[in-house]
């Protein structure tokens, strides 16, 4: 597809909390650094929107290595939410990724739920076009045991603060795979203000290895993302979207057109990409011209014909 196309959206366009995308495709939190890293091979600005890397108050180093295993044809991380924390963030990497004209996401996470409160507050007046609140990473624990977004009055207080503190910017809530109802956690991120969900985040994993009998990873247990959480991720996207009237972005497993229509037959507005970009930068871009060829075969006018149209 020619750049211009790609920068005009035409039938690939989407809306999120009024916020126009060019088109459905997003690189995923934690798998596309600061946005500007990977721009030699997927430009910024080609994508419906990149989302950065999980940003806390105060800089996190992470956890030791090694973080990262390959695992039943997928991957198990446990970055331990490294990142620049969110003044850095401000001063020296959203300008210029901002510039290359990309629509921006900020990722957040909160080692207590008062935290989200505040990173929200402090991006509302930011050049970024929408927070996502990452309220389900496998490698934060509410003192219950459970991820912040698991318990539905720890969600609501989260959802509901962040949304009065981000000054009219869209919030999207990153909901825990791992759970009994799914419907009800959507459901109460809807109330309080979300103006989508994304679904879903890695699922707690554990990879061994049997000659030394330890983890593979130092943390011990990490999250479980690419091929293998997509069906499980699918059908999560199907039950959202048919009980929420806002847009439900789906995310586990994507490698290539094929899977990102599924979520969208499923009942996605929009997806994001994070595995596979890992293994191919370039894939996202692949991924936008292939649908977009994809519609035009198929004599469809646009991603409406598609969206939500899954026979059960
Ligand atoms: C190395 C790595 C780092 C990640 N960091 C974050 C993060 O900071 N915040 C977040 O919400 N999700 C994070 N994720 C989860 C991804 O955004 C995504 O939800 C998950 O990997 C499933 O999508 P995928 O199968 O396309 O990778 C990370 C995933 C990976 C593989």
């Amino acid at each position: 597809m020619p750049e211009k196309e790609i920068n005009r959206g035409g039938p690939l366009g989407v809306e999120i909390g009024g916020l126009r995308l060019k088109n459905p495709i997003l690189a995923a939190s934690g798998t596309f650094g600061y946005g500007l890293e990977l721009a030699p091979f997927c430009p910024p600005e080609a994508l419906g929107a990149v989302i950065t890397k999980g940003l806390s108050l105060e800089p996190w180093p992470g956890n030791p290595p090694p973080r990262v295993v390959e695992a039943a044809f997928g991957l198990i991380n446990a970055i331990g939410l490294e990142n620049v924390g969110l003044g850095t963030f401000l001063e020296k990497y959203l300008g210029p990724l901002k510039a290359t004209g990309a629509t921006v996401g900020a990722n957040v996470l909160g080692r207590k739920p008062e935290d989200y409160v505040r990173l929200s507050g402090g991006l509302a007046r930011s050049e970024v076009d929408f927070i996502e609140l990452n309220v389900s990473c496998p490698n934060l624990r509410h003192p219950g045991g459970l991820s912040f977004g698991s318990d539905p009055g720890t969600l609501a207080f989260i959802v509901e603060g962040s949304v009065k503190a981000a000054g009219g910017k869209p919030v999207m809530v990153k909901l825990p795979p791992l759970v009994t109802d799914i419907v009800a956690l959507a459901k109460i991120a809807e109330d309080k203000g979300a103006a989508a969900v994304s679904l879903i985040n890695s699922l707690p994993a554990l990879s061994i290895d049997l000659g030394t009998r330890r983890a593979n990873l130092a943390n011990g247990p990490g999250g479980l993302s690419g091929p293998p959480i997509k069906p499980l991720a699918l059908r999560q996207v199907m039950l959202c979207s048919r009980a929420l009237s806002i847009p439900v972005i789906g995310l586990g497993g994507i490698m290539d057109y094929r899977d990102a229509l599924e979520f969208i037959v499923a009942g996605a507005t929009a997806v994001q990409i994070g595995t596979g970009l890992l293994v191919d930068p370039t894939l996202p871009i692949r991924v936008i011209k292939d649908i977009a060829l994809w519609l035009k075969k198929n004599n469809l006018k646009d991603l409406s014909e598609v969206r939500g149209s899954l026979k059960v």
